[in-house]
């Protein structure tokens, strides 16, 4: 059973969690960004705790906790005392001292737990090495079951570094908890995952995916000599040997996997994944401050109306 008190990884969390968290998205998604300021989280501060570059999840925690009401205090390395050598742990330490929330990042796997249980207050997990990205895969379903009406019965293919993109561990951790999922992947040798079926691109013609799942090869993770072999490209062939009703996603940032003379094709859905991250992660930073009634009642306000 999921405590509400963190969300390290896609592990604590059952079907029914995850479903609650979509829900109370669905019912923010409304009231995301676009000049609306709530009170859900008047009076808090979220700290964001970023060891390892981003763009997307730093910026849409931000953008989520000004929404709600809240304020936000951003930490990097260049600048700080990280400069003059003070750990990684007394610097989250720190921040607990100055806020009621904090979201991390760092390069390494496996510390997230023990910085967790570091502080008294919640912590997410906003990527850990090639780990784990629990914030985004809840956001990724949450574009599923809104582009494609459901979570069950889906047909996927993880596309490209599958080995060490964090997002899609996460994601397939998350579609296990629901039923009759199919998931295949397709990678460059030596990028692969363990545990699900790689296929060959021909085959995608016959497996015929609800969901495209493309992601970056990670060059970062990889050693630096063999970085270069590892050339990848979704093209005007990939998408000739895919069905109108297939959806194309991606964590971002794209760099140059996908081919540009392709990017218009309306199947892709990027941004929609981005814009998603906004109503998921309020939703995800209200409950864990323990705001889900005031996000439940926001419903009943709806339906009166
Ligand atoms: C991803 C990440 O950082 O894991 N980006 C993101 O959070 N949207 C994907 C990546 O870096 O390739």
């Amino acid at each position: 059973m999921w405590n509400k008190k963190n969300l390290l990884s896609v592990d604590q969390l059952s079907r029914g969690d995850i479903e609650f968290i979509l829900n109370c998205s669905k019912i923010l998604e409304p009231l995301s960004g676009r000049g609306n300021k709530l009170n859900i989280c008047k009076g808090e501060i979220l700290a964001e705790i970023f060891f390892e570059p981003s763009t997307r999840t730093e910026k849409s925690f931000q953008a989520a906790m000004y929404t709600l009401g809240g304020e936000v205090i951003l930490h990097k390395d260049p600048g700080s005392s990280r400069e003059k050598g003070e750990s990684k742990e007394d610097t989250v330490k720190m921040f607990e001292q100055y806020s009621d929330i904090i979201v991390v990042r760092d390069p390494e796997i496996g510390l997230m737990k023990k910085y967790a249980d570091l502080v008294n207050i919640p912590l997410i997990n906003a990527g850990d090495g090639a780990n784990e990205h629990p914030s985004q895969a809840l956001l990724d379903l949450y574009t599923i079951n809104k582009e494609i009406g459901r979570l069950d019965d889906i047909t996927m293919v993880l596309m490209a570094d599958i080995k060490y993109a964090r997002a899609v561990h996460s994601l397939l951790k998350a579609l296990r908890k629901f039923s009759s999922n199919k998931i295949y992947g397709i990678s460059p040798k030596g990028l692969e995952m363990p545990g699900i079926e790689m296929i060959d691109i021909d085959e995608l013609k016959r497996v015929n995916p609800d969901i495209l799942y493309v992601t970056r090869i990670q060059k970062e993770r990889i050693p630096t000599e063999e970085r270069d072999k590892f050339a990848f490209r979704v093209d005007a062939r990939t998408l000739s040997l895919l069905s109108s009703h297939t959806r194309i996603m991606h964590p971002l940032p794209r760099i140059d996997e996908i081919d540009p003379a392709i990017s218009n094709d309306n199947r892709f859905i990027f941004f929609k994944q981005v814009r998603n991250g906004l109503h998921t992660r309020m939703a995800i930073i209200s409950i864990l401050m323990g705001h889900e009634d005031e996000v439940l009642a926001i419903k009943d306000i709806h339906k009166k109306n």
